[in-house]
């Protein structure tokens, strides 16, 4: 059958900086679903898109092509509302571990499919990895037995979800053309509005260790995805937050799960916790605008019917830090890693080799840049060069001062855990100039930055 075009003429349209029409677009993104368009040819249309853009209708239907190159997920017949969740990715970013389970001991089902790390950020799916016996991939109807009965779930998506998406971000990674807004916009929304919850909030990093290192462009990629988000009829609001610094005070597997055990346990780092009830009050109200406004057909409310809006009063009076204290949020992590086959109490993971770098002067620690934090982390072992490589459980950073922290001479900064010590070299190299002691504080920078969308 012949093609309806010529894989040339729409990069030369777009290198020009013409705009694509619906069909090129159409055509395109099917076509090298199928394999017709090589991908040499698609990584020249991506650095074109990456330099000249797509108009918000090419990115409407960019999306639209994603989604359509794939199935869909419904969850609009489960008994109770589900909100997602999606971070653009950072380092030390263990935020879904415990979000997912304490949103679910709030009455809210949160279908949570996951990725891998790669590069200097870390997988939430290589994290739960690091418990023993855990499962990162699951079928369609475990996960909808397990999201009725513990609530959540945490899975990789299968491949039949935008698989256009799938072949386009490994071809992206490997072509220095991953940093573009409509092309990390349209990766992430066509997978989140195929997924098919009813509403999704964003959490967009910003600064040195993110995709987005300033605040223009960060916010910029966030309106860019709410407006994806509510043309596809999905409630979506995005929070703009801090990655200039590692999140809590680790970054690697097994060292970031027992992290975010802590945080279900109660404890756990100020900015973790501060930013998991955050989010976690972020998804209950994303659910009761949704009920209030659309009813549920799983818990049998109206649109716009008072039982709706008496539920959507209910959420939204719940305090989420509850749930931490009263054990609530871990009995449901350790009903959800169980249903995975992960054991709970197991022991995880620790490095066999360990190096500890300490402070050269007395005064402020003024500054840990997130990124080199994570290209060590990276290094050391916890992360992949290329997609499919092994990654170490136990290796990582364990930071032992934030920013803000007063630091004396010679005490411990940060301790390098691997189980291969000849990485020790590549791991310190990359932290060179990480940190500045300085004599006074800082500023203190908040967590979020900004909210886009969702406001009354
Ligand atoms: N995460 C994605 O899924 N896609 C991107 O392009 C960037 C981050």
């Amino acid at each position: 059958m012949a093609e309806a075009f010529d894989a040339v003429e729409i990069i030369e349209a777009k290198r020009d900086g013409r705009l694509l029409t619906d069909a090129q677009i159409d055509w395109v993104i099917d076509a090298y679903t199928r394999g017709v368009v090589a991908d040499e040819q698609m990584s020249a249309l991506a650095m074109a898109v990456f330099w000249r853009g797509l108009e918000r209708p090419e990115l409407a239907r960019w999306t639209a092509a994603m989604i359509a190159s794939g199935e869909r997920m419904d969850f609009s017949g489960l008994s109770r509302p589900a909100v997602d969740k999606h971070s653009s990715g950072g380092v030390g970013d263990k935020i879904t571990l415990p979000l997912a389970p304490l949103v679910a001991a709030c009455g809210v089902i949160v279908p949570q499919l996951s990725g891998r790390g790669l590069g200097h950020t870390g997988g939430t799916l290589d994290k739960l990895e690091a418990i023993p016996g855990w499962r990162a991939a699951i079928g369609k109807a475990e996960m909808a037995a397990q999201l009725e009965e513990v609530g959540a779930v945490i899975c990789q998506a299968g491949s039949g979800l935008a698989p256009a998406d799938r072949k386009l971000y490994a071809l992206r990674d490997t072509t220095g053309t991953v940093a573009s807004i409509p092309l990390i916009a349209s990766s992430i929304m066509s997978k989140k509005i195929a997924e098919g919850a009813g509403a999704l909030i964003l959490d967009v990093k910003c600064g040195s260790g993110a995709f987005m290192a300033d605040l223009a462009q960060a916010r910029l990629l966030a309106q860019t995805m709410v407006d994806l988000g509510t043309d596809a009829g999905v409630h979506t609001v995005a929070l703009v937050t801090d990655m200039d610094t590692p999140l809590g005070l680790t970054a690697g597997n097994a060292l970031e799960v027992r992290e975010a055990v802590e945080v279900l346990a109660g404890g756990g780092p100020p900015d973790v916790t501060g930013l998991t009830l955050i989010l976690a009050r972020a998804m209950l109200d994303a659910a009761a605008a949704v009920v209030e406004k659309a009813g549920h057909r799983g818990l049998g409310f109206a649109a716009g019917s008072a039982e709706a809006a008496r539920w959507a009063d209910s959420i939204r009076c719940l305090d989420p830090a509850d749930r931490l204290r009263d054990g609530r949020a871990m009995d449901s992590w350790r009903r959800l890693i169980a249903a995975q086959g992960g054991d709970p109490d197991a022991d995880l993971p620790w490095a066999q080799a360990t190096e500890t770098l300490t402070a050269e002067a007395d005064g402020v620690l003024a500054r840990l840049d997130a990124k080199q934090v994570g290209v060590a982390a990276w290094r050391l072992g916890a992360g992949r060069a290329r997609q499919g490589d092994p990654v170490q459980a136990g290796a990582g950073v364990v930071c032992h001062a934030k920013p803000g922290d007063v630091i004396r001479r010679g005490q411990p900064l940060l301790t390098l855990h691997t189980d291969t010590p000849d990485r020790f070299g590549r791991a310190k190299a990359a932290l060179a100039g990480a940190w500045t002691i300085a004599a006074t504080a800082p500023p203190p920078r908040p967590v979020v930055l900004e909210q886009i969308g969702g406001h009354a």
